[in-house]
């Protein structure tokens, strides 16, 4: 961290480390290359940090954020909430099914739901679901796709390209202290329908699910081929396990109804969060009717001392009756708002001569720094965007940007995340302050040579 960019900031988590282990409460916030940023207030697009800088936020809590910061549409029905039941309960209460009703509209492959108050846990419950369905042990997950930090599926998502080539499809622990987990796993790279045929028809008898992000968000936006997703759905269907999308970043993000409304593709379980719920902690877990149905059994345990409170399901059924209500204009302003960013990205590095590739769907977004001209972009998976593209390069960039006013999360595998809020001068904005930076970070960097 240069703590001589924001030495207000530094200052605070220097205190915080005394009591908040690494100063922050996830790792991802105090990366070794982040600048130090406190936030001391949000609104809409801009947050302020504690040292005076207005920044435009194009990271927006990670993607849950999608009416921007603070947005009345949350707010309100929070405090409305809050002085009728309450924070949490401990009994059932009929926010829950409204809001459900409204999750089914929009995922038609969705019979039954259960929230809960993070996509890890969700996704813990998934992997449970497909094993007691299926009677099988196995699971296959991919290369570069993250599904949260239980021992079930945290693989080391980022690990080195060598490094998982040795391990022959076998997945190396996401962290420390796993005692030899992500048990029972495979992982694949994502967007070869034929490998992934070939691996299934070899390991039919003993795979359970088959779990992808259906657009990938976590080694930057890469959108399926064309085809992968369908032959996904039918070889999973055709070996007798089950497809799992985790939509926690695509739902109500590419389509309101996910990359299953984008793409035609529907799955068995189905996870949920972020743009489901505007900003709070809650996820949902859904499935068709006999697969959830072995949790109204009680043959798989679900629960949560938190799981679907008033004050955070009244807030997502107001996102969800937003969605109700405005879904045309809410879509065809994301994606309006989401390419024309990237045309304006693409032309800013085009007329620099800096390499770049730029991918978006829907309202999330990536560039990457080519290591090479003759690198096309057009990455299919995390294998291509490891091997083409110059990480340290984004870094420099990202604190060119932060200082310039607009904050994008330094790992170059994060998406941008854009909201409602992003309208035509906030996009025109961040524009600008991309051409200044990009013209500044050109003298800091060698540029790779033109064929
Ligand atoms: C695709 C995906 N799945 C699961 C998770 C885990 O969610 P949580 O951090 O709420 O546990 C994330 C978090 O970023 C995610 O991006």
């Amino acid at each position: 961290m240069d703590a001589t960019i924001n030495p207000i900031s530094e200052k605070i988590l220097v205190q915080a480390r005394k009591s908040i282990a690494g100063g922050a409460n996830s790792s991802m916030r105090v990366l070794k290359y982040h600048l130090p940023t406190v936030i001391q207030k949000a609104e809409g697009v801009y947050i302020w940090d504690a040292d005076g800088h207005k920044l435009i936020d194009m990271n927006m809590g990670y993607g849950p954020l999608i009416f921007g910061h603070r947005s009345p549409i949350i707010i309100n029905a929070i405090e409305n909430e809050l002085k009728l039941r309450g924070t949490t309960l401990g009994f059932p209460h009929e926010l829950s099914h409204q809001a459900a009703e409204l999750i089914k509209k929009s995922f038609p492959s969705i019979n039954k739901l259960r929230f809960s108050s993070t996509g890890t846990e969700s996704v813990q419950t998934a992997i449970r679901l497909a094993r007691q369905f299926t009677g099988r042990k196995h699971i296959v997950l991919f290369e570069g796709h993250y599904h949260g930090s239980s021992d079930s599926v945290f693989h080391a998502y980022h690990a080195p390209v060598d490094e998982i080539e040795r391990r022959n499809y076998i997945p190396l622990p996401g962290t420390k202290g796993m005692g030899g987990a992500p048990y029972n796993a495979y992982v694949l790279p994502w967007n070869d329908a034929e490998l992934l045929q070939s691996f299934l028809y070899n390991h039919s008898e003993e795979i359970a699910a088959v779990i992808m992000e259906p657009v990938m968000g976590n080694a930057g936006t890469i959108p399926p081929v064309p085809g992968f997703l369908e032959a996904a759905r039918k070889l999973t269907t055709e070996i007798g396990a089950l497809l799992v999308f985790d939509e926690i970043i695509t739902g109500f993000r590419v389509a309101r109804g996910g990359a299953q409304e984008r793409y035609g593709v529907q799955s068995d379980i189905t996870l949920l969060s972020k743009a489901m719920n505007g900003g709070v902690p809650t996820a949902a877990i859904g499935a068709r009717e006999e697969v959830a149905d072995l949790i109204a059994h009680r043959e798989v345990f679900h629960g949560g001392v938190y799981s679907g409170n008033p004050m955070c399901i009244a807030a997502t059924l107001a996102a969800q009756q937003e969605y109700e209500k405005n879904h045309t204009e809410i879509y065809t302003g994301l994606e309006n708002a989401s390419t024309n960013l990237a045309l304006g990205i693409r032309k800013i590095f085009y007329d620099l001569e800096i390499p770049v590739s730029v991918q978006h769907v829907g309202a999330m977004l990536n560039f990457w720094f080519l290591t090479d001209y003759d690198e096309d972009g057009g990455f299919k998976n995390y294998r291509e965007v490891y091997r083409g593209t110059n990480h340290d390069t984004f870094v420099k960039f990202q604190h060119i940007l932060q200082q310039n006013g607009v904050y994008v999360h330094p790992n170059h595998y994060e998406p941008w995340f854009i909201s409602t809020a992003h309208n035509e001068a906030v996009i025109g904005d961040v524009l600008d302050r991309i051409q200044v930076s990009a013209k500044t970070l050109k003298k800091k960097i060698q540029v790779p040579a033109q064929p």
